[in-house]
């Protein structure tokens, strides 16, 4: 949610800001803005809409200079306007800033200090203050200003005075800073700037930065301190070939699974780690969340008590844990602040699954698995999710001591994606005013995740059910204009299901059959009962995408959502 970026380099800095920007965009699009600072005058331009609105400007009325920072934004105090947008700065423009997170006390302090601020952003209060506190220098002030900050923060802030540094300050929100020969290069994500950066800084919370051309020097609380680079992951070269980052997506999941299986040889010790527990928590968000409900099944032959936790309720519930719990947070970003906020709870053993090195999650929690998805920056979440699934499936035969069945499964998922044709489909589903995805067990899982998928990128109003408590109440919705799609990967639940579509059927519903059996109106490939659920999300992911398109939106972006959700 939200995206910073930097720039301070040789070169002028508003292509370097609009490309870290374009990157970014998956973390928020309603508007977005630059500071660039040109012979020591910070020059600012911001555009509600998106980063091709702000790149339109910039193309037109060129800003010349080589440091600047820029943001994207996602609204979350004021609506989408460029009055809203950042960089904030004060009223006599002391202070320009960019920031993520957001600020839980920002009317307190605007009427504690009587601060002047002309937008509804709760930034705007931190420029105000920051350009009213006294200190010996601006880092000082900086330091004082964060103190007052109650909430979550990553700031990149240019002060007049000294219009040749860019200052870092992070809580709870990532900032990284990334040092190249010529460049040094500032991003609420890494990935953004790895085309140009080998090494890079991950700020820790309640850390400082001081960069200029010459040099980056860190700073905490009370001095000075030194830091170690990091470097990225090797990671494999996913292409990118469709109009929209989610096709890419979907069709790079054969590679994210291959990636992902070689990968997790490195992390076989977590055996270990299993070793006397009570009980496990998998607490997650939305799709991840899903994932946990699938990793339900896959770890309950381990005979302990395994509940799968919305991340968002689990905060406020009273869990059963003990030192030999074992709490799980799936998150494929490692940056949703409702998941992260429940691993502070967690005073367990605690391991987190995710898709991103280095991120929050990874330093919460006490062992990491890590995911080989690749960048995922459609909002809606697609190889990660089978990644998710497949980590389960992997340490279930870990722990089991048996060797996973994986070996043609990249081959049968990259050859089903070629054979998937969906817009036949696609358009059978535009017909229908409400759309159910039903099924039972995993495939009830399956359902809810493709009925997620559907209305987060389309609109459609959609939901899943579990196909035997459909007569318990929600039969009632099912009309001529319902289209149900019943998922039915079991054999042993075939007559069962049959009978259901019956009823469906009875009340002028349409029901569509999901199934590897032969004449399936959506035919799934024959695996194995652990593997299937990898696969078998493929064509409702493909299914929402296509509709997304043929409805004329992009999928990519959909409204009111952003990926890597970092407010609560
Ligand atoms: C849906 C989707 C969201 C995320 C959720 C958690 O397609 O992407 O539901 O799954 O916001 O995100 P992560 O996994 O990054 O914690």
């Amino acid at each position: 949610m939200c995206g910073i970026f930097g720039y301070i380099g040789k070169l002028d800095a508003d292509s370097f800001l609009i490309e870290g920007l374009k990157n970014l965009e998956y973390r928020g699009y309603d508007s977005a803005g630059v500071a660039i600072v040109d012979n020591g005058k910070i020059n600012v331009v911001k555009r509600a809409g998106k980063v091709s609105e702000l790149k339109s400007e910039l193309l037109k009325n060129k800003l010349a200079g080589t440091l600047g920072i820029a943001h994207t934004r996602w609204a979350t105090h004021g609506l989408p306007t460029e009055l809203n947008a950042h960089p904030h700065t004060d009223i006599d423009k002391k202070v320009t800033l960019v920031h993520n997170g957001i600020i839980e006390n920002y009317l307190e302090l605007k009427k504690e200090y009587n601060l002047k601020v002309i937008s509804e952003a709760d930034t705007e209060v931190i420029a105000a203050l920051l350009a009213k506190i006294n200190g010996k220098d601006n880092l000082e002030k900086l330091k004082k200003t964060c103190e007052l900050l109650k909430g979550s923060y990553a700031l990149a802030v240019i002060f007049s005075n000294e219009p040749n540094i860019i200052y870092l300050a992070k809580k709870e929100s990532p900032l990284m800073v990334g040092e190249s020969q010529d460049k040094i290069l500032i991003s609420s994500d890494a990935n953004a700037f790895r085309k140009y950066c080998k090494n890079f800084y991950i700020l820790k919370n309640n850390e400082f930065a001081k960069i200029s051309d010459k040099k980056i020097e860190f700073f905490n609380k009370n001095k000075k301190i030194n830091k170690q680079t990091n470097k990225f992951l090797n990671t494999f070269n996913f292409q990118n070939k469709n109009k929209y980052l989610m096709q890419d997506e979907i069709l790079q999941t054969p590679d994210a699974i291959r990636e992902t299986a070689q990968f997790f040889e490195n992390f076989k010790d977590i055996k270990n780690y299993f070793k006397n527990i009570d009980k496990i928590y998998l607490v997650a968000c939305g799709t991840a969340y899903h994932s946990c409900l699938f990793g339900k099944k896959y770890l309950d032959f381990l005979n302990v008590p395994i509940f799968a936790e919305i991340a968002s309720e689990f905060k406020y519930s009273k869990p059963l844990i003990t030192k030999n719990t074992l709490c799980i947070f799936v998150s494929q970003s490692g940056e949703t602040a409702d998941t992260i906020s429940c691993v502070k709870k967690c005073k367990c053993k605690t391991l987190a699954i995710t898709n991103v090195p280095n991120s929050s999650i990874t330093f919460a929690c006490k062992k990491t698995i890590l995911m080989k998805a690749g960048w995922e920056r459609a909002v809606a979440s697609t190889k990660a999710y089978s990644c998710q699934l497949l980590i389960f499936y992997l340490l279930k035969c870990l722990l089991k001591e048996e060797k996973p069945k994986t070996k043609t499964l990249v081959s049968d998922a990259k050859k089903y994606l070629k054979t998937l044709n969906i817009k036949a489909l696609a358009l059978k589903a535009l017909s229908y005013e409400k759309i159910m995805f039903i099924g039972r067990q995993g495939d009830y899982i399956t359902a809810k995740e493709s009925a997620l998928k559907l209305k987060e990128i389309s609109y459609i109003n959609c939901i899943a059910c579990p196909s035997g408590e459909l007569k318990h109440g929600t039969l009632a919705l099912v009309d001529e204009k319902t289209l149900v799609i019943l998922i039915s990967t079991q054999k042993s639940l075939k007559v069962k299901n049959d009978l259901t579509k019956k009823e469906i059927e009875a009340r002028g519903g349409t029901c569509l059959i999901a199934s590897p059996e032969e004449g399936a109106d959506i035919k799934f490939p024959s695996l194995s009962r652990d593997l299937m659920p990898i696969i078998s999300i493929l064509p409702f992911q493909a299914l929402a995408c296509e509709v997304s398109i043929l409805k004329g939106y992009n999928p990519d972006k959909p409204r009111n959502l952003s990926k890597s959700v970092t407010v609560e």
